[in-house]
């Protein structure tokens, strides 16, 4: 039957039987990002449209075409499209930069819904997830590297191999003040062969013709200056260490000039994972620097540092077998009114003690009962009926081997290593 409702374009429900692969996911995010001290931040998912226009930029494709934004009185406010705004921005509200000392930068991750009204296709959606992390207070090469040394690791321990990280640097602003004069230059005569939209983009915004994802316009960009050409000494030299870094830590990487990222806040370096076997939407991930933003969201002067990291696309990548199971201990098997009444109150024993318990809310047939048995993934089965509860001693089958044998209540919790 067609259903009435159906989730939105570009919108998916995530069923129980996949529930167990995010959670894998989360716990080694906790896990690996922990041990680099992150601490976990959550932010809201509404955010005022001013907050993503003034950081991730007007003109980008992000905040120009994709935000959902709606009005409410005099405010407008959207979904948040990404999160680093919104962290820099409670950064900046709490007025967290106070824990500061120098050399001591404060690390926060997010993991959480992110909202773009893209064309929906394979790996790419309209409500997507980011695992997100953001470093501010550190302008050092040493922030840069670590991090991705990080995310190096948290890949290798998901089992995703079959990746490259990709670098390059935007300079500062004054190397992208020279940068952007030379690529107005280059465009001008170009401007025709253009699609209408990079000919916008070339007036108000020239590097986000970057973005575009038109052919004949890729091809023609791909003679354009580049931005390493542009860079100044300090900018250069920054670049340089980070890549020495990378170097000792023995992390593998490709420089890609034209690699511009699709949000404006970023100088220095910026950086994408991408993947093969994801089609066109390879990039796992994507960051960089952004030294300028917490000031334009009127904070202090506070250097930053972040990535995020799609997660559906994480999934997809990720080896079967790494999944939480959602197993249940114990299945009763509960024979007759007698025996689902006496299974209620013990269920309610061994759940107290801890224990994950299936059994049926109805009188129903041992046969149709077994059967069920098997999808609760317990390794054993108890069988509870009228005889059981008046001797105290209860069938426990395990349903891998098969084999049975009687225990009173205490074995019972001996067997199952609750400690009684
Ligand atoms: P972003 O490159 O826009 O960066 O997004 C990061 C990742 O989110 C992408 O590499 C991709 O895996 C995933 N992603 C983006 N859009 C979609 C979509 N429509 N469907 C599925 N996955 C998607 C940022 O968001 C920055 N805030 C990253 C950052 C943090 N930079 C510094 N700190």
């Amino acid at each position: 039957m067609k259903a009435k409702y159906a989730a939105l374009r570009g919108t998916r429900d995530l069923l129980p039987d996949e529930i167990g692969r995010w959670l894998y996911l989360e716990n080694r995010v906790r896990d690996v990002f922990g041990r680099y001290r992150f601490q976990e931040i959550r932010t809201p998912v509404l955010e005022a449209t001013e907050l993503f226009a003034r950081s991730v930029g007007e003109s980008t494709d992000i905040v120009h075409k994709e935000m959902y934004t709606l009005k409410r009185g005099d405010e407008s406010v959207s979904l948040r499209p990404e999160n680093t705004a919104s962290v820099v921005r409670a950064f900046v509200q709490h007025s967290l930069h106070r824990s500061l000392a120098e050399g001591f930068p404060a690390r926060y991750y997010y993991i959480g819904p992110m909202f773009r009204y893209e064309r929906p296709q394979k790996g790419r959606q309209r409500q997507f997830h980011q695992i997100g992390a953001e470093v501010l207070g550190s302008a050092d090469p040493l922030c840069d590297a670590e991090t991705m040394e990080m995310l190096c690791r948290f890949l290798d321990e998901l089992g995703i191999t079959d990746r490259e990280l990709v670098l390059n640097s935007l300079g500062d602003p004054d190397c992208r003040v020279r940068y952007r004069a030379a690529l107005v230059d280059w465009l001008q005569p170009r401007r025709a062969n253009l699609c209408e939209d990079c000919r916008r983009k070339s007036a108000d915004n020239p590097l986000r013709v970057f973005d575009c994802k038109v052919e004949p316009d890729q091809a023609l960009l791909a003679d354009a200056p580049e931005i390493l050409s542009f860079l100044g000494d300090e900018a250069a030299a920054h670049l340089d260490q980070v890549r020495a870094l990378l170097d000792r830590y023995g992390i593998a990487y490709r420089i890609d000039p034209r690699m511009v990222r699709g949000l404006d806040y970023y100088q220095r370096t910026v950086f994408e994972v991408v993947a093969s076997g994801l089609g066109s939407q390879n990039a796992i991930l994507g960051g960089g620097r952004y030294d300028g933003l917490v000031r334009d969201l009127g904070g202090p002067e506070v250097p930053g540092f972040g990535f995020a990291i799609g997660m559906e696309r994480l999934i997809a990548l990720m080896p079967q077998d790494r999944s939480v199971a959602g197993d249940a201990d114990l299945v009763l098997v509960c024979l007759g009114q007698e025996g689902l009444d006496g299974g209620v109150n013990l269920a309610r024993r061994l759940r107290s003690a801890g224990l994950k318990v299936a059994m049926p809310m109805a009188v129903r047939p041992m046969g149709v009962q077994m059967r069920r048995a098997g999808r609760t993934g317990a390794p054993f089965a108890l069988f509870v009926g009228t005889q059981e509860l008046a001797e105290g001693r209860f069938g426990l089958k395990n349903l891998e081997t098969g084999q049975q044998e009687t225990v009173d209540e205490h074995e019972l919790f001996i067997r199952l290593g609750v400690k009684t």
